[in-house]
């Protein structure tokens, strides 16, 4: 099964209840909601107290991306907010086990983002406990990017490894999707599918209908 998952990123932040219920409307499955702690990454975003207002706008599963150092310390706040899924980044984690049985026990699914330099192979020990692995095709920080090529072939690993071990393991695709490489990502095994710029740069519902009209198919 297939998911698109717009990025509020690039949305307009003085609307963005409204923003988030239009894209809802429009058929969008997850909302992908980016937290950036001006730490981990150059860049500062929002975080649980927005998500939490946001709640009321959408029965669309909230898909929290944390780029953010030892986002342990915040998973209860990330839960009374209303995430759904939770995705931390090996990068930011002294001890990657016990967060993600942080997030589990609190009730909500656990993915682990890997940056472009990350090699894929730093998820396999962890695939058993994984609902997703988040495969960042830009680096993090900033929507707006180009989609980096040499992500097709880490999907394309990723895929195979779960095949494996983890049958029906998500993996997701952050950074520069549109509708040009969407089929191509999908081919390489991919199936949540962020879209930052390509949803709200322009008539957000018609987007994500055209989005969804490619990878529902
Ligand atoms: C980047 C974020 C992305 C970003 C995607 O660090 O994780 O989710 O918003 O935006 P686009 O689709 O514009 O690349
Ligand atoms: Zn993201």
């Amino acid at each position: 099964m297939n998911y698109l998952a717009p990025s509020v990123l690039a949305s307009d932040f003085s609307k963005l209840g409204e923003e988030v219920k239009t894209v809802s409307l429009a058929g969008a499955d997850f909302i992908h909601l980016d937290v950036m702690d001006g730490h981990f990454v150059q860049n500062i975003s929002f975080g649980p107290s927005v998500i939490e207002s946001l709640r009321g706008y959408t029965d669309a599963l909230f898909d929290v991306h944390l780029m953010v150092k030892e986002p342990i310390r915040y998973m209860e706040r990330f839960k009374k907010a209303g995430a759904d899924i939770v995705t931390i980044h090996y990068e930011a984690c002294e001890d990657m086990g016990k967060t993600l049985q942080t997030i589990i026990s609190l009730g909500m699914k656990a993915g682990i983002a890997i940056s472009p330099d990350t090699p894929v192979e730093a998820v396999y020990e962890y695939m058993d406990l994984l609902d997703m692995v988040l495969v960042m095709s830009v680096y993090p920080g900033f929507g707006g990017q180009t989609f980096m090529e040499k992500t097709y072939e880490r999907i394309r690993m990723i895929r195979e490894k779960a095949n494996e071990v983890k049958p029906g393991l998500w993996i997701e695709v952050d950074g520069g999707v549109d509708e040009h490489n969407i089929k191509a990502i999908e081919a390489v095994g991919a199936n949540v599918f962020v879209a930052g710029s390509s949803v709200f740069h322009g008539d957000s519902a018609e987007n994500v209908k055209k989005l969804l009209g490619m990878i529902k198919a």
